[in-house]
């Protein structure tokens, strides 16, 4: 047999992984050529076709296979790797974890993050236990160096609590919402003003129907956003009009934000909304209180949200207020409720 070392063994079974578990990606019809040239080059004494190699071999993929191999490169501690197994029978979920970490292109410490993020997640039961919420931790979901990001945790709250079959976040940032929903296996849309990937911009584009629309809008322009993406993606990226932190007062942002809530509220059955105080000087803004009095009747509950990083980085220098650590959660009553 062609293949001589163990490191070989492994590699060839990961490509094999890889044509089994991602066929779209890799596809063994010519068209990816470093998995053909490798597994025809190692197989080349080999009677045999490296297709009917794979197909014969496929029983030999399973994902103890895969997080072996995960271990040997060092990227998952075996303490790690055993908790993982420890998720079975849930085969399910080690795959998603799996896929997750390949497609992303996770390194070894955040695997492990991920790892105890899951194990985590198993043990969580319901939504939160009283109406002041706090995620001290902050899970792996989406990025944290992306200024304004939330903790997924409190959309794993949301999940829990309303049980959606399908959610959409049409201000992403990170992308945190999308890793809940692929962890939790949750059908998800989802998209971003200046995403490269899943360009969206809630002002102009439809918006599709949905059970939870998780709604994170700019607090005005505490954040300017396009600065933000920048930083983020590494690459100079011009503000654009209909970024909403790009409103050139509060009271233009106050009406951009309401037609968003109005064009939301029609597809989904219901809106949460993630939304901080605006605090500058002596000034004192507070979007939050705007909602709650306009949509006074669709409300169904508010939550107060611990704000743990965030503030101490841009908002109280040279301020008169105490260090705002809150921000707030309100559901609404979307327009398919019940
Ligand atoms: C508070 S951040 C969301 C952070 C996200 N929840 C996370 O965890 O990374 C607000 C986002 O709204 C986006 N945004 C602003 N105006 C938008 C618009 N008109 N349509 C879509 N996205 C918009 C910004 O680019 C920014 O990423």
């Amino acid at each position: 047999m062609g293949v001589e070392t163990d490191q070989q063994v492994i590699s060839i079974l990961r490509r094999i992984y890889n044509l089994k578990y991602h066929s779209d990606k890799y596809k063994p019809n010519g068209e990816d050529e470093s998995n053909n040239n490798v597994i025809v080059n190692v197989f080349k004494s080999e009677p045999i076709t490296w297709e009917s190699f794979v197909s014969n071999n496929l029983d030999f993929l399973d994902f103890p296979l895969w997080l072996a191999e995960l271990v040997d490169s060092q990227k998952l501690k075996v303490a790690h790797a055993n908790a993982i197994m420890k998720l079975s029978p849930d085969e399910t979920l080690m795959k998603r974890i799996a896929d997750f970490v390949i497609e992303t292109e996770k390194n070894a410490k955040e695997t492990n993050q991920i790892v105890e993020d899951v194990l985590r997640l198993k043990n969580k039961t319901g939504g939160p236990k009283r109406s002041l919420i706090s995620y001290p931790h902050r899970g792996f979901f989406g990025d944290n160096e992306f200024s304004g990001n939330a903790s997924g945790w409190l959309l794993v709250d949301l999940i829990l609590l309303y049980k959606p079959k399908k959610v959409f976040d049409p201000m992403e940032g990170s992308g945190t919402s999308r890793d809940v929903c692929r962890i939790m296996d949750i059908e998800y849309e989802g998209g971003d003003i200046y995403s490269d990937k899943h360009k969206f911009d809630v002002l102009t584009d439809e918006v599709p129907v949905n059970d939870l629309t998780f709604f994170h809008p700019p607090y005005w322009n505490i954040i300017d956003y396009s600065k933000a993406f920048s930083e983020f993606l590494k690459k100079e990226i011009p503000p654009k009009e209909n970024d909403l932190s790009q409103c050139p007062t509060f009271a233009d942002y106050m009406e951009k934000l309401f037609f968003c809530i109005d064009k939301l509220l029609k597809k989904c059955k219901r809106l949460a909304i993630l939304i901080g105080d605006v605090t500058r000087g002596t000034e004192f803004l507070s979007p939050q209180a705007g909602i709650i009095w306009h949509y006074n009747e669709r409300v169904e509950d508010c939550w107060i949200k611990e704000q743990l990083h965030e503030y101490a980085r841009y908002r109280y220098e040279q301020q008169s207020f105490v260090p705002h650590s809150h921000e707030y959660v309100i559901i609404m009553k979307g327009d398919l409720y019940g």
